[in-house]
């Protein structure tokens, strides 16, 4: 089965096209590293050519608001008209657990518009909400830091490994498409400022953590429970603390 993966050659993407691959499935990495720009519809109709499936991993270049609204919502247009063009039977995104209620961010209305396309598009579709990548902890500590602190709300987060979620993205593409939003999570939950304070520890970081009940998550607010995943949701293997060890 032939598989475009738009954002092919980014973190998740790079991993889901080896996987698939591995599988035996034709996955296209499609970037514009690869000649194709869903922002400017540059070479989408030659990459869909025959494809029976398209999973959406790209990201916006810059997480600015008006960036990345723009990058969501003409990348996403882009895709899916050429995606009907193409006969496209399946379209898969990846976006972020609690990207409904999390609206005081920028990034987040952006993913919810690119969300609220494919819903309207016609074309059958399953959307992946996942929690915060392993990977992505330092760029939370970064957002965070005032000076040599990082404030950060005391809430609950269950992180997951990038490597786990590219295998049930994977999984996702080849079955059929549920037309709903279905939730993947890492093993353990954590109180995320106790977590980015072990993760810069770790890193011989000396920046300081404060548990800061007003902090915001990327401009949003948050509730205790804001950035979990729901009861239904598929927890995956890797925990954070191995990881954390072979990933110094
Ligand atoms: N970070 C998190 O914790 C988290 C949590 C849940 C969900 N997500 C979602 O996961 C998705 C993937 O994140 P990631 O960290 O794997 O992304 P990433 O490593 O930053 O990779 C982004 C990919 O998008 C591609 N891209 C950029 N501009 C493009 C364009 N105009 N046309 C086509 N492709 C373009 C890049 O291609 P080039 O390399 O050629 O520029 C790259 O392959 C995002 O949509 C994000 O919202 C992230």
């Amino acid at each position: 089965m032939k598989i475009v993966v738009i954002g092919g050659t980014g973190l998740i993407g790079s991993k889901l096209v080896g996987k698939l691959n591995e599988q035996g499935h034709e996955a296209v990495a499609a970037s514009p590293d690869t000649g194709v720009n869903t922002l400017t519809g540059e070479g989408l109709a030659e990459v869909l050519r025959g494809a029976s499936v398209v999973v959406d991993v790209s990201n916006s270049p810059s997480f600015e608001d008006e960036a990345a609204m723009d990058f969501f919502r003409t990348s996403t247009t882009h895709l899916l008209e050429a995606e009907a063009r193409a006969g496209v039977a399946h379209h898969v995104a990846l976006s972020v657990v609690g990207t409904e209620r999390l609206q005081g961010s920028g990034y987040l209305r952006a993913k919810e518009v690119q969300e609220q396309l494919i819903k309207a598009s016609g074309i059958p579709y399953s959307i992946v909400h996942a929690t915060q990548f392993f990977e992505f902890m330092k760029e939370m500590a970064d957002a965070a830091t005032e000076g040599d602190t990082v404030h950060l709300a005391p809430v609950r987060i269950r992180p997951v490994y990038s490597d786990d979620l590219a295998a049930d993205v994977g999984r996702t593409a080849v079955g059929d498409p549920v037309n709903d939003v279905v939730e993947v999570a890492g093993p353990d939950e954590f109180q995320l400022d106790q977590l980015i304070r072990e993760v810069l520890a770790a890193k011989k970081d000396p920046r300081e953590v404060v548990a800061d009940p007003g902090a915001t998550y990327f401009g949003a607010e948050l509730e205790e429970t804001s950035l979990l995943p729901g009861p239904g949701a598929h927890i995956t293997g890797t925990a954070f603390a191995d990881w954390l060890v072979e990933h110094p």
